[in-house]
């Protein structure tokens, strides 16, 4: 067990680089299994779900050797029973669509829910169904089937990430045409598409409402750099402007981080943009304002929490409202811990910022959650220890290493 020990007050100066995203290496990782090739990836984040990924692909017969560029051959993998690996993180289920897309069927654990909402996969299974691939559920196990997948017309009662990506796999190999509409139009669908189309896949519209698939016979190996993690650079410019100081951060693609970039400049910090970095100067003091989550390009839910960890001592109050998962605010029960006074009702939390937050033994409810207790320890007064950090070592790539460089008084320990 280990714990992140942070003494807040110090203000943020120097800078920090934004490793590759977490939510666009994961569904590219999946889609290695439909290349029966060696496929070069770069700038891939250290973190345990990527970890965790790459032990699925190797469960399955992929040939992985890890370094500072990630080089997996699938050409042997086999069709396998569901590994309970599975159940460790929930985008290990976008391997079903290039499972099915490579073998025609594929058997797998029905996800669960998580911390943050029941995450259904109906829209996947509606778009499984729709290529022509029948399902059967037993045991908790869900297998499915489709030996000769048909592209056909695809409408996604709601834009979500994972239903286009698997989606997106099982139809790049279809027989003709699939369109998918209504579809998310996250950054990470586009950096999906960038990386199939180099393997040979025909997809465009990525990045819009509706995206079209022409089938391609086969794909082959492919070089590809995962893009900048926007959820990471936007924890760091929470950190900056929750503590004060001058903080600058590299590698980022300026127009992925615009709605959190909005919010910030509402809040009145001020913000100086180049095309791939940005220098946050702040005075630690924000203006509470109204914050609503959105699929993209809207405001992202990924910052939800931090956003509320930042108006938690800010100026006046702010409404936040989750609109994108249904229980996203467990968080705000250890926030409370430190002085904070928000209310939560249903999908909105009422954030009255107070005078000053103090340090206080928490615990992470989830990856986020973590993030955002990080940003109220920075602005407490006092040392405050978070628990449960492996759910920050999902999503940030050595956390503590990276704060401690820009002057935050934070340590990792273990304890019994
Ligand atoms: C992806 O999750 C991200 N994860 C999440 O990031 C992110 O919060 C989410 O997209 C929204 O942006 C990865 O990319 C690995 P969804 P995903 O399918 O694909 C409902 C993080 O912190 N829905 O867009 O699971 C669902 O219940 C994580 O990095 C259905 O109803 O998100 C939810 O309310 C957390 N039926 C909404 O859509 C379905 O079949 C959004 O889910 C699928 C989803």
């Amino acid at each position: 067990m280990e714990k992140l020990i942070i003494n807040g007050g110090n203000k943020i100066n120097g800078t920090v680089r934004v490793s590759g995203s977490k939510n666009a290496v994961l569904p590219i990782l999946a889609a290695t299994l439909l290349i029966p090739d060696t496929c070069y990836i770069y700038n891939v984040p250290a973190l345990r779900d990527v970890y965790t990924m790459l032990e699925l692909l190797k469960y399955y017969g992929a040939d992985v050797e890890a370094g500072e560029c990630l080089k997996i051959n699938c050409s042997n993998i086999q069709n396998r029973p569901p590994s309970a690996m599975v159940r460790d993180i929930r985008a290990s289920f976008l391997i079903v669509g290039a499972l099915l897309g490579r073998f025609g069927r594929v058997s797998m654990f029905m996800p669960g829910g998580c911390k943050i909402g029941q995450r259904p996969v109906d829209l996947h299974l509606k778009g499984f169904g729709a290529l022509g691939a029948s399902q059967s559920l037993e045991g908790g196990i869900i297998d499915i089937s489709g030996k000769y997948l048909n592209g056909r017309e695809i409408y996604l009662d709601f834009p979500s990430v994972g239903a286009t990506e698997n989606i997106m796999l099982a139809s790049v190999t279809a027989k003709g045409r699939t369109i998918i509409s209504n579809c998310a139009a996250e950054p990470e669908i586009i950096d999906l598409a960038n990386f199939l189309n180099k393997a040979g896949a025909k997809i465009t519209g990525a990045g819009s409402d509706t995206i079209v698939v022409e089938g391609a016979p086969a794909l082959s190996g492919v070089s590809h750099s995962i893009i900048p993690d926007r959820i990471e650079a936007g924890t760091f410019m929470l950190a900056a402007a929750a503590a004060g100081g001058e903080c600058r951060i590299e590698n980022i693609m300026i127009d992925h981080i615009r709605p959190v970039m909005s919010k910030l400049r509402e809040m009145e910090v001020d913000i100086k943009e180049e095309e791939n970095a940005l220098t946050v100067y702040a005075d630690g003091i924000v203006v509470n304002t109204d914050i609503k989550t959105l699929p993209y390009p809207g405001f992202p839910t990924d910052m939800q929490a931090q956003f509320t960890a930042l108006m938690a001592k800010g100026l006046g109050t702010g409404i936040v409202n989750e609109t994108v998962f249904e229980n996203r605010f467990m968080y705000v029960g250890e926030l409370i811990k430190m002085g904070a006074n928000i209310t939560v009702e249903g999908k909105l939390a009422v954030v009255r910022g107070v005078e000053g937050l103090a340090g206080a033994e928490v615990n992470a409810t989830d990856l986020r959650a973590g993030a955002a207790l990080i940003i109220s320890a920075l602005a407490a007064e006092g040392k405050t220890e978070i628990g449960n950090i492996h759910y920050i070592d999902r999503g940030y790539e050595e956390i503590e290493k990276k704060l401690s460089a820009l002057g935050c008084k934070i340590k990792r320990v273990k304890c019994p």
